[in-house]
């Protein structure tokens, strides 16, 4: 099947893009010794999940059924972690997880009982520092839920702790700002480390970026855990899909008040929430830098400011043309919402020799039922 036959909106994965990735995120742990798995917050299609498993040790969670999704279609380890756990949740999931890491001693302190024996028992630990874009994505930021910090920790809960998680990166590019992140935590933290067997480093390093230092990262990080005689993760979601997936779309109409509007089939505030929440725009594949022709890409949501940029074109855009919006693999299938009641896209995976396989398809009997299931009478 060609891609032109597959009906708009829809997510292409790219096998070969995603196996670059996955090479890479392979030689780093042939080099370190640092242990990766995948954060299904970020990237959950667990239909790829068979490409991605051979490359990886497992999954990370931030909630339930994340756990209970990595546990049945990844396998390897199985963390979990939730910032916060009802008892129900920590019973569904102590006898099928590695890791049970907890945001807080007092969670700790009431479900231990629970998990000990069963898991390997972690805590989140917040070092105050970080590197991140965003307020709204910076784990350190004023009065963070995210994690113990340094001056509530009480060196008790260490008697009886497996291990810890650390979440201080987003998206860093930079190995130097993250190995000085390394050193804070040896600073403020170290003391603890002789008791643990673990030390997990969490997500943000984007060690898959065009022209990242592997090699210098691979060293702090070996030279980290060999120091403390402990076996170091990363939690990598956005490095192992990052520039893999297309969202491909159709304009349906072209509008102009004073700029003009290219309406697609598609929106933001549904299919590629992060774009607006933090309001960084998407790229066009079609588009050039110095195209005469400057449209901007609006959504069809009823959201005034739903859009997905603003591009330039060599040639006037046409109503019934496609466009790709690039690498929109990350914390967007996870997060794909009905709003609006518009088509939901499907999602396709392009195979290496050049089949395109379909993973998830949706209709209108879906969105009903996200609705309501039953009625009052
Ligand atoms: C605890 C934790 N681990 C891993 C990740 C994955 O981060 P990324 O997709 O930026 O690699 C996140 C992202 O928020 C996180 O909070």
């Amino acid at each position: 099947m060609s891609p032109l036959q597959l009906k708009t909106p829809y997510f292409l994965i790219d096998e070969h893009k995603l196996l670059r990735n996955l090479e890479i995120a392979k030689y780093l742990k042939e080099l370190s010794g640092v242990k990766l798995l995948l954060a299904l917050k970020c990237f959950a299609t667990w239909g790829v999940f068979d490409i991605i498993k051979p490359y990886l040790d497992g999954t990370t969670s931030s909630g339930p059924f994340e756990v209970k999704l990595g546990y049945e279609t990844f396998g390897g380890e199985t963390h979990a972690y939730s910032v916060g756990y009802s008892e129900d949740d920590v019973r569904d999931i102590t006898d099928i997880c590695d890791k049970f890491i907890f945001n807080s001693q007092s969670q700790l302190k009431t479900y231990r009982h629970m998990v000990a024996g069963k898991a390997s028992l972690g805590l989140r630990l917040n070092p105050g520092v970080s590197y991140a874009g965003q307020d709204l994505a910076d784990p350190a930021r004023q009065f963070s839920r995210l994690g113990v910090h340094a001056d509530k920790i009480d060196p008790e809960v260490f008697t009886s702790l497996n291990g810890v998680m650390f979440h201080m990166n987003c998206e860093n590019k930079d190995v130097d700002a993250f190995v000085a992140l390394l050193n804070v935590i040896s600073d403020k933290f170290g003391n603890y480390f002789d008791a643990l067997d673990w030390v997990s480093l969490g997500g943000g390093v984007f060690f898959t970026w065009p022209g990242y230092n592997i090699e210098k990262l691979a060293s702090a990080l070996k030279a980290f855990g060999m120091h403390y005689d402990l076996q170091l993760y990363l939690e990598p979601g956005e490095a192992i899909i990052t520039q893999t997936t297309d969202l491909v779309v159709t304009i349906v109409d072209i509008v102009e008040n004073d700029m003009k509007t290219a309406i697609v089939d598609s929106c933001t505030e549904a299919h590629r929430l992060d774009t607006l929440i933090y309001n960084e725009p998407a790229f066009i594949k079609e588009s050039t830098e110095n195209g005469k022709h400057t449209y901007v890409i609006g959504s069809c949501s009823c959201l005034a400011g739903d859009q997905f940029c603003v591009a330039n074109f060599e040639e006037p855009l046409e109503v019934g043309q496609r466009l790709h919006i690039l690498d929109s693999a990350g914390y967007t299938m996870v997060k794909l919402n009905w709003f609006n009641g518009l088509r939901m896209p499907s999602v396709y995976c392009q195979r290496t020799n050049g089949y395109i396989q379909l993973l998830n398809a949706f209709d209108y009997q879906d969105f009903k039922r996200s609705l309501s299931q039953w009625s009052v009478n």
